[in-house]
């Protein structure tokens, strides 16, 4: 029987490569270069699987073609905004992502932002590398505590979850929630969380403020100047969602005035592109879109493709089939 042919159309963990090498009729982008839009539009004429990730621009456009030979987007990701799905699926599409395995290290990663930007590890550093430390003193570089201060989290999915289980047993930290449909109580009661009816009933009560939403039209600058004003002068505002959410002009603002007290930014809205007035606001944390960057996650991302497209390919219904 003929192996279906498949795209990765990014580098991935080898122990997954290997894996698929041995299943499908693989072909690998051994450069590891962003593939274009005319690229991908060809691929879905030449492939029965295209497996892409969030470098991979997927609107409509690409969709537009006289005949299709995919079925099957295996995203490499929870997020999928960068797939129009509306379009896979008036082509017959399925599309498919990776969630649950990257929960723990993207808010591992959301608290490790938080934790540098109250504690201005990203200045100490650079002080420290720079050469001017110029020793222990008590008003040297004085932060924020973390333990016990409020934490609201949008978007109450398993990533904002995960950040509240860390920040309620890790920190004793009060949480607050906002998420569009009501969470269960029961679910708010593991973290000792309290749902809020909206966005601008949070903003107000918070020291920190941490993004689990998706990305995509529905959200882009969900954080807006106004938004940003109903935050305490003192808050700080953590993103690990996507770049689109916050609305990039509007915080460097807000760092630049002090209207808020700092932020911490794992995405941005045109990586890896970054404004220079985020690059240059000491109040700011930036790191490169890491969130799901370990070899257990990674990994453990391209297991959960293989297992979706093995179940497609043998005629079964992919477990994280979202179009
Ligand atoms: C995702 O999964 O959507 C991330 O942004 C990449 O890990």
């Amino acid at each position: 029987m003929t192996r279906p042919r498949v795209l990765v159309t990014r580098r991935w963990p080898q122990a997954v490569e290997t894996k698929m090498a041995e299943v499908f009729d693989l072909t690998l982008n051994t450069s590891d270069r962003p593939l274009t839009e005319p690229e991908l539009k060809d691929a879905l004429g030449q492939y029965d699987a295209v497996l892409p990730t969030v470098t991979d621009r997927l609107p409509a456009a690409v969709f537009d073609r006289a005949s299709t030979r995919t079925r099957i987007l295996a995203n490499y990701g929870v997020g999928f905004a960068h797939i129009d799905c509306e379009a896979a699926k008036s082509r017959g599409i399925a599309v498919t992502n990776t969630p649950d395995v990257l929960s723990e290290c993207t808010a591992d990663i959301a608290m490790t932002l938080l934790l540098m930007v109250a504690r201005r590890a990203g200045e100490g550093e650079r002080e420290l590398r720079d050469g001017r430390w110029t020793g222990w003193r008590p008003t040297h570089l004085i932060g924020t505590k973390v333990s016990g201060a409020t934490l609201g989290i949008i978007g109450f999915g398993r990533i904002g979850q995960a950040m509240a289980q860390r920040a309620q047993f890790g920190f004793g930290m009060k949480i607050l929630v906002q998420n569009r449909s009501p969470v269960p109580a029961e679910v708010l009661a593991r973290y000792n969380a309290t749902q809020v009816p909206s966005i601008e009933d949070l903003l107000p009560d918070c020291d920190f403020v941490s993004l689990h939403c998706p990305g995509g039209a529905a959200n882009r600058h969900l954080i807006n100047a106004r938004r940003l004003d109903l935050m305490k002068p003192g808050a700080f505002l953590i993103n690990t969602a996507r770049g689109e959410v916050v609305d990039e002009h509007a915080l460097a603002q807000s760092l630049w005035f002090g209207t808020i007290a700092g932020a911490g930014l794992d995405v941005f809205e045109r990586e890896p592109s970054i404004p220079d007035a985020l690059l240059n606001a000491d109040n700011l944390v930036l790191l490169p879109h890491l969130g799901s960057a370990t070899r257990e996650t990674r990994e453990g991302m391209g297991f959960r493709v293989l297992e979706n497209l093995t179940a497609f390919f043998d005629g079964r219904a992919p477990r994280d089939r979202v179009a």
